[in-house]
Formats: C-alpha cells, structure tokens, sequence
C-alpha cells in the first residue's frame, strides 16, 4: 500500500471542546490523516459550524452521533448528516432493522451514490461486556451479538460498521470484502494505552482487514502530532502488501 493510501485509512478523532482547536487541528494534519471525526461532545457544543470548520481546511468528516431513535427520525437526522457533506455517519443496530432500512431508503432517494456519505452501524459498544448486556435483558455473548448485529446491518443495507479491533476477522467473514470496517482501539507500537484495553497496532488492524482506523490521543498527545500521523501511515505502508 503507498503512504498516501495508509493516510486515507487514519480518521483524526476531534475529541476537543471548541472551534479553535477544530481549526488547530484540522490545519496540523491536513494532508496527514484521511479524516476526522466529530462526536457528541464536540456536536453538542458546536453544532454544525464544527463539521464546516473541518471543511474550511479541506478536511473530510466522519460525524459520529450514533442515532438510535424512531426509524422515521433517524432517517430525517441521517439525511441532514447528508446535508452537511459529511463522508461516514452512523446509528446504532439495536435500534432494528426497520430504522436501517427507513434511514438506507431516505439517505438513497435523496442523494446519488456519489455524494451521500457511507452509513455505518455501530453493533456494541466496546465499553460493554457479557454483564452489560446480561443487565438489559440480552443473554447473548457480545461476539455473538456483534456478528449478528454486524449482518443485519448489511441485510438492511448499511454500507458498514464500526467494531473494535478484536471484532475484525469475525465480520469480515460474515459480511464480505466490500463491507466497510471503521476500527477504534489501535495503539501504535510508540503510544501509552490510555484506557484501551484489547488493541492491536494499525498495521495489524488493517491487516486484519479494517479500512479506517479511528485514532485520538496516540496522535493528540504526540510531542509531535503530525510526525506521529506520518508514523502511523509509514507503518501500514511499509506493512501492507
Ligand atoms: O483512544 P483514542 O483516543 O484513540 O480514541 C479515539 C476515539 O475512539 C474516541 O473518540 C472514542 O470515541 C473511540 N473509542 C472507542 N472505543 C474505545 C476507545 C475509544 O470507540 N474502547
């Protein structure tokens, strides 16, 4: 893989509080990293001027707000995600498939191929286990239900899923090359753990067959941030066929 393929699979994770540091990053690793990613902290104080903030540098923007409501207003909220220009956006599976389905159909009638975003699932959280799910009613193992939830997603259309690295192997067994796969939880060989616990390096995330990798803090608390991007791809580069 080149280095600029490798940097096209890195998604920037903004987890930062206001546009200063939108615009401060999104100018560091512009040319660096393939993404960047706004979550709930960052959508709620900011709004969609943290999307644009993004654009203004040439950035693309995964939006992760994870909707899980009634299927017409998911499909309402996905397709304002559309609106924005935003290239990932997703929602959870538990929601069901017909909230995946009414969310595919809207996004689709409304925008061709080539400008809608990618929609992905998120199957479980990776912050939950066998007792999290044991407590709301589910009696299933998280692996069981990450597979399960990883198909129903493709059967109602989604173009993919976000699933830590462990989860990989097992999904793209189930749904398929073409599946797209958005992994956090990698640790270069170079950064502290934080608060991860089951990772894997991004080469071998994306060996396993992931085609983006979310990455915050190994990046953000790097002494140099744009070099430990620079690393990052080097080593999927250098790693990858
Ligand atoms: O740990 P790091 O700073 O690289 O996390 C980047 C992003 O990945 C965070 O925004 C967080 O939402 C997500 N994450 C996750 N599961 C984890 C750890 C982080 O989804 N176990």
């Amino acid at each position: 893989m080149t280095a600029e393929e490798a940097r096209k699979k890195i998604i920037f994770a903004l987890d930062v509080h206001g546009l200063d540091d939108i615009e401060h990053w999104a100018e560091t690793l512009a040319g660096k990293v393939g993404m960047f990613k706004v979550g709930k902290e960052l959508f709620t104080s900011c709004g969609p001027a943290a999307v644009k903030a993004v654009q203004r540098h040439g950035g693309q923007v995964f939006l992760d707000l994870k909707y899980h409501d009634i299927p017409n207003t998911v499909a309402s909220a996905m397709c304002e995600a559309a609106r924005l220009g935003v290239q990932l956006t997703n929602l959870h599976a538990l929601g069901g498939a017909e909230m995946m389905e009414t969310a595919v159909s809207a996004v689709h009638r409304e925008f061709n191929d080539a400008e809608r975003p990618r929609l992905l699932a998120v199957t479980i959280l990776t912050s939950s286990n066998a007792l999290t799910l044991r407590q709301v009613g589910i009696e299933h193992s998280v692996q069981d239900m990450v597979v399960r939830l990883a198909r129903l997603a493709k059967a109602s259309g989604m173009d993919g899923v976000v699933a830590s690295p462990v989860e990989i192997g097992l999904i793209r067994e189930a749904c398929g090359p073409d599946f797209l796969i958005v992994t956090p939880g990698v640790r270069p060989p170079f950064a502290a753990l934080d608060d991860q616990k089951r990772v894997m390096t991004p080469l071998e995330a994306v060996s396993s067959g992931a085609d983006y990798l979310v990455i915050g803090r190994p990046i953000a608390k790097a002494s140099d941030p744009a070099q430990a991007a620079e690393c990052i791809a080097a080593d999927i580069a250098d790693g990858t066929p």
